[in-house]
């Protein structure tokens, strides 16, 4: 009796593993890459990312699906959120697009809000100059991005200037396309989920923008994986397109929704992520370990009340215990050749569901630093992994998973 028992524990165990690793495989088809030397012509496609020694890594940039397109997009992408309008001029702006592009950035993220449209408008020269002054770079080379919801003066009295009503998704993307003075934008995200709007209506605006040219692809950010997945459900049933990915913020402070919530979405649909706010906002590259410098992010006198949230612990947790943990961090950082902006976006791509980082900088030494982040993420040993783990102590708790038991 007790032999059939141990036999039969052992089946069941062996049965869990086999369907769990079919299960994952064939979850990650879509995660081919490809690897081009950014300093040369040649390119070469990736067996797998993770096949990469250190040469090989060296110089280049890494390109992934989004999702399940056939979009190729740069696994390190720049967005204009707070620093462009805010912190840097069109020229600057320039500079930096410029750089990134010479190292294979592929991906350039806006949203109609940023600066109240000043974003769209300055990214839109500084690509007027970069088509000017970099021959070998046309439109087809680049995947830039904008988003739709929030309006561009948010007005009290103006109730269709915001939201994802049909008119506002078509009204407004025309708007920030003049802005940007592009004919058409690669993906157009819908910035939040309109409560108001029935998802019939926002589906059919998004793929009519799309059949008319104004963008390629269109993706949700921030949205909850229900309504992601009622989003899904309406395109297949009206046959048409589904969003392709999600833009939700992921770093080693916030990451419940990306691991937890989205898990299954990736499964299912092969979502994929264009993820915000890998160094939370810079606090994750050690700098506010001795008080808030001045001219950073959290010094700006105009977003003293996003800097209250930080130092309040509403954003990620307690201040002092944040700061004890990124000084650990560091240590680690070190002890591996990375620097703590690097190790910080590595361990984001360590995980395969993210497309793209899209960085944030204000500065070309930040965006140079943060590049090395390909580098240092071929460092990060599962061991790694597990004593970034320990120092942080940020790892949601997984739901019970009863998949198997009704398989049985
Ligand atoms: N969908 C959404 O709701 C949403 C929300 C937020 C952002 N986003 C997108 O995601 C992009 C990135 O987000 P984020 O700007 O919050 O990213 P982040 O990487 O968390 O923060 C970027 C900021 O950190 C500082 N920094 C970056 N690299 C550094 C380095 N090596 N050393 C020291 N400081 C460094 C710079 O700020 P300072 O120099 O000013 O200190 C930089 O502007 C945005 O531009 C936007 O496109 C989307």
């Amino acid at each position: 009796m007790m032999k059939r028992k141990i036999i039969l524990t052992i089946f069941i165990t062996l049965l869990f593993t086999t369907c769990n690793i079919v299960y994952n495989v064939s979850a990650s088809y879509h995660l081919r890459q490809l690897c081009v030397d950014t300093n040369g012509d040649t390119s070469t496609v990736c067996d797998s990312k993770y096949d990469m020694n250190e040469t090989n890594v060296k110089n280049r940039m890494v390109y992934q699906h989004l999702g399940n397109t056939g979009l190729m997009v740069s696994r390190l992408s720049y967005g204009a959120w707070i620093t462009f309008g805010k912190q840097i001029n069109v020229d600057q702006a320039y500079e930096i697009m410029k750089f990134c592009i010479e190292r294979g950035v592929n991906f350039f993220d806006n949203a109609e809000a940023y600066a109240n449209g000043i974003a769209e408008t300055m990214m839109g020269n500084a690509l007027q100059k970069i088509f000017q002054t970099m021959p070998d770079v046309t439109r087809e080379d680049l995947v830039i991005t904008t988003k739709i919801f929030f309006g561009v003066k948010r007005p009290l009295y103006y109730p269709n200037r915001v939201g994802l009503s049909r008119k506002h998704i078509i009204e407004g993307l025309k708007q920030s396309l003049k802005r940007m003075q592009l004919d058409f934008v690669d993906v157009v995200f819908a910035h939040r989920f309109d409560h108001h709007t029935p998802m019939e209506e926002i589906v059919r605006s998004f793929n009519h923008v799309i059949n008319q040219g104004l963008a390629h692809y269109w993706c949700t950010s921030e949205w909850s994986a229900a309504n992601i997945e009622q989003a899904y459900g309406v395109a297949k049933r009206l046959n048409l397109i589904p969003p392709a990915c999600e833009q939700p913020q992921y770093n080693l402070l916030h990451r419940e929704r990306f691991e937890i919530e989205y898990k299954d979405l990736y499964i299912k649909y092969g979502l994929g992520t264009t993820i915000w706010s890998a160094l939370a906002s810079g606090v994750l590259t050690g700098k506010y370990n001795n008080g808030i410098p001045e001219n950073s992010r959290l010094g700006l006198s105009s977003l003293s009340s996003f800097k209250q949230q930080f130092l309040s612990g509403k954003r990620h947790g307690p201040w002092e215990d944040i700061i004890k943990r990124v000084l650990l961090l560091q240590a680690m950082a070190d002890s591996i050749g990375c620097t703590l902006p690097q190790l910080s976006i590595a361990w984001t791509l360590k995980n395969p569901h993210v497309s793209t980082v899209i960085m944030g900088g204000t500065k070309i030494h930040q965006l140079n630093d943060n590049l090395g982040s390909l580098l240092c993420a071929e460092k990060l040993t599962a061991e790694l992994m597990d004593e970034i783990e320990r120092i942080m102590e940020t790892k949601p708790d997984v739901p019970r998973d009863w998949t198997m038991y009704t398989r049985l």
